[in-house]
């Protein structure tokens, strides 16, 4: 059974479609078969980010180990059962298809509550959430006081999460474990990221998630997209020497796969 990977937030642009190519392409270049799914149907970034490398790859003369990007099947209307959501079956009938022939399936949720996003989230077995170093983020997940120290309540994105764990739950299957990864942080001690830390720290108690390390604000992550390239590939298309941001960002990106503890995934690579 293929493991599944979702990373989903709420929050418009907390850096989940970035996220999710650096992810799924360190698992592929692991020798794991990775399948991807982009449930942003609208801006399709994570679609448009593998079919970059493609094209960028195919050009350059290239062979590197990538995700396969795989699309929704369309449905006819006709052929659903009584009740049944158009959007559930098209899923369903996605991650059934990948199933057989894939370690991992990733799976990258639009910026906004769906339908898809929602049913994604109950087949989680790693939730991944990025989440931007700022209080008007975190506060999809919880309600704070005005000094941001206390949490006074959940918030609509972990009560989505809360959801789909008992839907998980009541079917039998195991519990998602939730990992929440700080992106875009600031590279010096701010009062604001002391005070966030904090917050995560108490929230992840409370609502059961675990905390990975992130990655700090880096131009490099900007720049990659149009040749559909992640920060493990600079070596093989003949970057010499990476500067110092770059090999940071990189022992970033290897620090969370190690955290994510997925099955199967050594520790050093
Ligand atoms: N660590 C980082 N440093 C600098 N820029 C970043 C970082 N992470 C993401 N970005 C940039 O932030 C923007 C949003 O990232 P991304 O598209 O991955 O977010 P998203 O959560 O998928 O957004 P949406 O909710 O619209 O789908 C992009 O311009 C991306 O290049
Ligand atoms: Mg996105």
């Amino acid at each position: 059974m293929a493991h599944i990977i979702v990373v989903g937030n709420e929050k418009g642009g907390a850096g989940k479609s970035t996220v999710s190519m650096h992810v799924a392409t360190a698992l592929a270049r692991m020798g794991h078969k990775v399948s991807g799914l982009d449930l942003d149907l609208r801006q399709r970034t994570f679609g448009r980010y593998v079919e970059n490398r493609r094209s960028f790859l195919a050009k350059a003369g290239l062979e590197l180990a990538s995700p396969e990007l795989c699309e929704l099947p369309e449905v006819e209307a006709g052929t659903l059962r009584a009740g049944e959501n158009i959007y559930d079956h098209r899923l369903s009938a996605a991650v059934a298809s990948l199933e057989p022939d894939s370690d991992f399936i990733l799976i990258d949720c639009p910026g906004s509550h769906t339908r898809l996003s929602q049913v994604a989230h109950s087949l989680a077995d790693t939730l991944i959430t990025p989440l931007n170093d700022s209080f008007i983020d975190f506060d999809l997940l919880a309600h704070t006081d005005a000094s941001g120290d206390k949490i006074t309540g959940p918030s609509v994105y972990s009560e989505m999460v809360w959801n789909a764990r008992q839907l998980r739950a009541q079917a039998g299957l195991s519990p998602i474990d939730w990992v929440v990864v700080r992106n875009r942080m600031g590279a010096q001690r701010m009062v604001n990221k002391e005070k966030m830390e904090r917050a995560i720290h108490n929230l992840s108690k409370r609502i059961g998630f675990r905390i990975a390390p992130g990655f700090n604000e880096r131009v490099i992550f900007r720049e990659l997209f149009p040749r559909g390239l992640t920060l493990l590939d600079l070596k093989d298309i003949g970057v010499k020497q990476l500067n110092i941001s770059n090999v940071a960002a990189r022992q970033e990106l290897r620090d969370l796969i190690k955290s994510l503890n997925l099955p199967g995934v050594t520790a050093n690579f």
